[in-house]
């Protein structure tokens, strides 16, 4: 599906930035800009900005940036035509309808394709489910307390025995052998030509937060193996990136979200109300899954089994939160081993409690340490002691830590001014006692003279666009040659000719690059964070500073490049006058 330009900047026009963030980050206005906790990378202090009047947001600590279509294809993981009808559709734009149809069928992504097939199959799995063939799936699901209602909000199916009928239903659907077997929907034998690869089992499909389905994991009837079979990853199913029942539980505010590690109980929470449970999808729990949860909550409840495994995956798990800024608790499951059995065994209320009398990951962690220590022997109790001392030194805030040394002696018994001795000299010993260092999910940038100039030359564009009357001052002393970057070169271009027409769209402007990167690089030099200065004087020399700052290192830049480029020479020349003149010249601001 093709977008004329003009479709494409009329959508982009129609929604504005600032509301379209608001739906996702929380946002607060100041000097001239929004600002917000950054939902691509984790952090504690805003360093996310939106900028209504240029309409592109740009963060200073991962260097994710760009316009309205950016944000959402970035957020909602979306491909270019799916951002551009959902802000279509939210902007009340409509859309032209299969614009250029012919061949637009090949030319559609190969993930809208994906897409296609696995809701297809969805379909053809959930009426097998209601069939006289899916009989035994659905008595399997009545038999593990299932309700008809939730085994259709889940769009819970059943993968017959006869492997030759979800293939022969998708290609009377015209989707090709190459695809399905893409998909992993199914795959080719010599004995029995392409057959589906699931069978005999009931089948979830795993719905991204769009409700999406973009893979399927299906449960072998009986003792077979593997109990549980999960499509492989494919360019639309991600396992380190979604999680199963995140579609609902985005929307359970319940203050929480509670993580488990089954299909099975997460559906089973959700039919007990607690519509907050999310599961990893047969994989371990990973960062990207805690950036995810943090867009939604900032407490995380662990409902692992309770078995040793389940245990192990816990103290995985709470490490993973805790490195991504989130609390972490953990909820007794015991008796039972795991979320669905404790829900058929005690029920709503008792797990109610259960989530009342969370245990706060820490202690968790300590109490789970203490169990390999013998606590009679004093050598091993000591060896606890440095074990919980070392634990306390990950603690980067000063108070946090003390706060956790008090309640932990108190617990254990330890006396409080030996416990803080032994933390000062492991902190000491292994220099834990400074903020332990948390790689940023940016690039960070190098900073050097090369940095200076990049600098100054965002300024510069950041100042005119924001203040477009500057251009017509200004134009006798500078073009889009003096940017040295070529990126910024590109963007300064074609912004200097929308100024000749009088109408500056930086927006606009990123929707030209099309890769992510360069649409990153083309929203900081739209976000450069102006001096904030009260005197006209001040801002004008500021303002004068930076001209001559990009004047002076495009002239040092033609002059290195003398030898090499003919245009170089006329370049510094031409340059070397501007300066001059710049020096002696008086532009003012207002
Ligand atoms: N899992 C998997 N492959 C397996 C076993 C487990 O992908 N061979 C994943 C599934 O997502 C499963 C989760 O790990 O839901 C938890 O596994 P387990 O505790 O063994 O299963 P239960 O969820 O208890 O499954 P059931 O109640 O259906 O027996
Ligand atoms: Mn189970």
């Amino acid at each position: 599906m093709y977008y004329s330009d003009e479709i494409v900047e009329e959508v982009r026009a129609r929604n504005d930035i600032v509301e379209v963030v608001s739906g996702y980050v929380r946002l607060q206005k100041k000097g001239g800009r929004h600002w917000g906790l950054c939902p691509f990378h984790n952090e504690k202090s805003a360093s996310f900005s939106v900028n209504g009047d240029l309409q592109v947001y740009h963060c200073f600590g991962c260097g994710a940036g760009g316009n309205v279509y950016t944000f959402v294809m970035n957020y909602e993981n979306y491909s270019f035509p799916e951002a551009v009808k959902m802000l279509a559709e939210r902007a009340g734009v409509a859309l032209p309808e299969e614009s250029g149809s012919e061949g637009a069928r090949q030319r559609e992504s190969r993930r809208a394709r994906l897409l296609e097939v696995n809701k297809a199959a969805a379909k053809f799995f959930y009426y097998q489910l209601r069939s006289p063939h899916g009989e035994i799936g659905y008595r399997y699901l009545k038999k593990r307390e299932l309700s008809d209602e939730t085994m259709h909000r889940f769009g819970l199916g059943f993968a017959g025995k006869n492997g030759a009928y979800l293939v022969q239903y998708l290609r009377e659907r015209g989707f090709e052998d190459e695809l399905i077997q893409e998909a992993g929907l199914a795959s080719h034998s010599e004995k029995y030509g392409l057959n589906s690869q699931f069978w005999n089992r009931v089948m979830y499909p795993i719905q991204d937060i769009n409700n999406r389905v973009i893979g399927f994991g299906g449960r072998v009837m009986g003792d077979g193996e593997p109990k549980y079979l999960n499509s492989p990853e494919t360019p639309i199913f991600d396992k380190r990136r979604n999680l199963y029942g995140l579609n609902y539980a985005r929307k359970a505010r319940s203050g929480n979200i509670i993580l488990c590690e089954g299909y099975m109980d997460v559906i089973a929470m959700h039919q007990e109300g607690f519509t907050q449970a999310v599961a990893s999808l047969g994989t371990a729990f990973t960062a990207e899954q805690a950036a995810l949860l943090r867009r939604y909550t900032e407490t995380v409840l662990l409902a692992y089994d309770s078995d040793g495994a389940g245990v192990k995956a816990a103290l995985r798990a709470i490490g993973i939160l805790r490195e991504a800024g989130l609390i972490g608790k953990v909820i007794n499951m015991q008796p039972y081993k795991d979320p669905d059995e404790f829900m058929k065994g005690l029920g709503r209320e008792a797990f109610e409690e259960r989530i009342r009398q969370a245990e706060n990951s820490f202690f968790f962690e300590v109490r789970i340490l203490q169990g390999q220590f013998d606590m009679d022997d004093p050598e091993e109790k000591t060896r606890f002691h440095r074990e919980i001392a070392k634990k306390l030194c990950e603690f980067s805030e000063d108070v946090e830590r003390d706060n956790y040394l008090q309640a932990v002696a108190e617990k254990y018994y330890i006396g409080i001014d030996n416990l803080r001795r032994l933390v000062s000299s492991y902190a000491r010993g292994t220099g834990l006692a400074k903020p332990i260092y948390r790689p940023k999910s940016g690039i960070q940038k190098k900073k050097g003279p090369e940095e200076g100039a990049r600098q100054s030359q965002r300024l510069l564009i950041t100042w005119i666009s924001t203040e477009p009357g500057l251009y017509g001052r200004i134009k006798k002393y500078i073009s889009a040659a003096d940017f040295t970057v070529e990126i910024y070169r590109r963007v300064a271009e074609r912004l200097f000719s929308e100024l000749e027409e009088g109408r500056a769209n930086p927006a606009g402007i990123i929707s030209m690059f099309e890769d992510s990167e360069e649409q990153k690089e083309a929203a900081a030099l739209f976000s450069a964070m102006l001096p904030q200065l009260d005197s006209r004087q001040e801002r004008e020399k500021a303002f004068q500073e930076i001209l001559l700052s990009v004047k002076k290192n495009s002239y040092e830049h033609y002059i290195s490049h003398m030898g090499a480029d003919m245009g170089a020479l006329a370049r510094a020349i031409e340059g070397k006058k501007a300066l001059e003149e710049l020096a002696g010249t008086h532009i003012s601001l207002d």
